[in-house]
């Protein structure tokens, strides 16, 4: 992607060779394969699922966005030391989209995952 806006945003370059950076930083987005459109459900975005990531004072996960492709939908802002991921947000979707999670990291920048998901 050669948008400026994009330019920073780390993503994971082999899934089946996951480096320990990678592992802790990718967020990982449970969500079902196929909702019902306009019907509500749940998107859970864990950071660290593989390898914990230390979550302390100079060094922790700062927010959690979620798009629907590249349109914003949620964000959970997290504190150094008493809050964290798991993270989970409720939506509706009335269309087939990619769901985007990206977490930042105060230390190691952005780091985004992507899943599709089906709506009939
Ligand atoms: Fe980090």
């Amino acid at each position: 992607m050669n948008d400026p806006l994009f330019a920073g945003i780390n993503r994971v370059k082999d899934p089946k060779a996951l480096t320990d950076l990678e592992k802790k930083h990718q967020p990982t987005i449970a969500a079902p394969a196929q909702v019902k459109a306009r019907e509500p459900f749940a998107v859970t975005i864990t950071v660290g699922q593989s390898m914990p990531h230390p979550d302390e004072g100079g060094h922790w996960i700062q927010w959690v966005e979620l798009y629907a492709g590249e349109a914003y939908l949620a964000r959970a802002d997290l504190s150094a030391t008493v809050s964290g991921t798991p993270v989970t947000f409720t939506l509706k979707l009335n269309q087939d989209t990619d769901l985007v999670a990206r977490a930042r990291c105060n230390l190691h920048g952005i780091w985004e995952n992507r899943i599709p998901i089906k709506v009939e």
